[in-house]
């Protein structure tokens, strides 16, 4: 069985739910607490193993290449003042390391993958959606690579979310349950409301075999006249194993303003440096 060493970040989108704050900044680089959303996913993927971060970007995306850069002006102004380079670690790469393509049309989550085929190869690979903040230790990643090494084929990430949620998300039909791991039969995404077969969604993290990109090159257009990756991957059950992974973290839906501000109270909630402020001020509101 071939390791997951490759990742793929669709990061493409623009972000109109967050406007004006993303107009000329990508979203992924909004901060939960001080760091950007991009980062969260990256390190998650570091700690799970992954050697190859594939971006799936678009115009207006540059700050993430620079985000991940050597700043040379910075490090050498931080040296200088005697100052440590610990804020910046984990936004370095060997050269190789990070790859850039360009997804020229919007038209989908399903195409944003499809557009990384030829750097993906014939290889599993997984794909993280920076929107989605999973906390836990392990990592949610680092879990589902975990159990691909037991259980191989196809792995999404599932979470339970309460019934209202349901036609936001891919949905999953759960089969026999073992531990953490669900048997697939189906997925549908966006179901309309009162429609779906379970509460259990994909929170964007998934481990899949390269064979959905060549279902990919053809899948007609589905929820939102958009090219779905959760129908391709349908298409994928009953020729290959499918499993999700009941991840048992918590879970931030930063796409979702609701969710990032949770967030970055939740993680601040975290930070002996600042979370008696934070405790505080809450209190007194
Ligand atoms: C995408 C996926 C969906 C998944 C969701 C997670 O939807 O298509 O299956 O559950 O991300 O956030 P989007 O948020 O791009 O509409």
């Amino acid at each position: 069985m071939k390791k997951v060493r490759k990742a793929v970040f669709p990061v493409g989108g623009l972000g109109t739910r967050f406007l004006p704050a993303t107009k000329a900044m990508p979203k992924e680089m909004l901060p939960v607490v001080d760091k950007p959303l991009i980062q969260y996913a990256v390190d998650e993927a570091r700690e799970a193993g992954i050697e190859q971060m594939i971006f799936v970007t678009g115009r207006g995306k540059s700050a993430i290449e620079d985000h991940f850069d050597i700043s040379y002006e910075l490090e050498t102004t931080l040296s200088e003042r005697g100052k440590s380079l610990d804020a910046i670690e984990g936004t370095r790469f060997a050269p190789g390391e990070i790859i850039y393509v360009r997804q020229q049309d919007p038209i989908g989550l399903g195409h944003a993958i499809w557009c990384a085929r030829h750097i993906v190869g014939d290889e599993p690979f997984a794909i993280f959606l920076p929107d989605e903040l999973m906390v836990g230790s392990p990592g949610c990643m680092k879990q589902m690579v975990e159990a691909y090494d037991k259980v191989g084929g196809n792995i999404v990430c599932g979470y339970e979310v309460p019934e209202t949620e349901t036609h936001k998300y891919g949905i999953i039909t759960p089969g026999k349950v073992d531990g953490p791991l669900v048997e697939v039969k189906a997925l549908v995404e966006k179901p309309v409301q009162g429609t779906a077969p379970s509460n259990l969604m994909i929170p964007g993290r998934y481990i899949l075999q390269p064979e959905v990109m060549r279902i990919l090159e053809t899948q007609a257009r589905g929820a939102g006249n958009e090219i779905q990756l959760t129908d391709a991957m349908a298409q994928m059950i009953g020729t290959q194993p499918f499993h999700a992974y009941a991840f048992g973290g918590q879970r931030f839906d930063c796409g979702d303003k609701a969710g990032f501000i949770t967030a970055n109270i939740s993680l601040a909630l975290e930070r002996p440096d600042m979370a008696p402020t934070i405790r505080e001020y809450l209190k007194g509101v």
